[in-house]
């Protein structure tokens, strides 16, 4: 059998995703290169469901150019199910998110569904989190601040640049990327960076954790349940 590419993998979990999408229903869409994927497959659907919630202004895009209705999160009440990627999961469920920026508008929409749905290749899973650099979105006028409070904990933090600027997120605030730390406790990192001023969103979902991963391996796809 030939080697599946990272992108395959992508693919064959994107799709796989088209299992948890309840007919009839609004479907929470994600953020990222393996969501573009699942966003590709429910093209095939898109005549039986309702329609989408949208993380980002690109996901946003990329389902109405398929015809695909997307609906304001305001405007609909509980979702039954969410599918989204990760930059890093572990055995419990708990995700690092927020490579593509999207963090905020992903908790919001994760928050309104019952069930998250991962869909990941298999380089995302760790045994704890922190390899991967955490995103958090902050205020700028907070971004100091915030970078100095991540180094007194031990890790190093810097704001991301986008062409040399800091990067805007589509809801107008800045991200920093912390590394050098090893997240053992994320329910309790999540509830205490959460809090501190300026911080919009910490990218650990521990309270918005994934019930199912769809990871994409050499030998298929596997379901991990949580
Ligand atoms: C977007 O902000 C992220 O949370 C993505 O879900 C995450 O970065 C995974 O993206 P890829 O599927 O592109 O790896």
């Amino acid at each position: 059998m030939a080697t599946l590419s990272q992108d395959d993998l992508k693919t064959l979990v994107g799709q796989a995703a088209l299992k948890y999408v309840v007919p009839g229903e609004i479907v929470g869409v994600g953020t990222g290169s393996t969501v573009n994927k699942f966003i590709d497959a429910l093209a095939s659907m898109k005549h039986q469901i309702k329609g989408a919630v949208s993380s980002s202004y690109a996901s946003t895009d990329r389902l109405k150019a398929l015809g695909i209705t997307v609906f304001d999160s305001n405007d609909v009440d509980e979702l039954s199910v969410y599918i989204d990627g990760a930059d890093e999961i572990d055995g419990h469920g708990f995700m690092i998110k927020g490579g593509g920026a999207a963090l905020t508008r992903e908790k919001i929409v994760a928050a309104q569904s019952r069930q998250f749905v991962c869909i990941a290749d298999e380089s995302k899973l760790v045994k704890t989190l922190g390899k991967y650099p955490l995103p958090v979105e902050v205020i700028p006028m907070a971004t100091q601040r915030v970078i100095r409070q991540f180094r007194a904990m031990g890790g190093t933090a810097q704001l991301r640049l986008s062409d040399g600027n800091p990067l805007v997120t589509d809801n107008g605030q800045h991200i920093v990327d912390v590394t050098g730390l090893q997240i053992a406790d994320p329910l309790g990192f999540e509830t205490s960076v959460s809090q501190w001023p300026g911080v919009v969103t910490v990218g650990v979902f521990a309270y918005q954790k994934a019930q199912v991963c769809l990871l994409g391996t050499a030998s298929g796809v596997k379901t991990l349940t949580f």
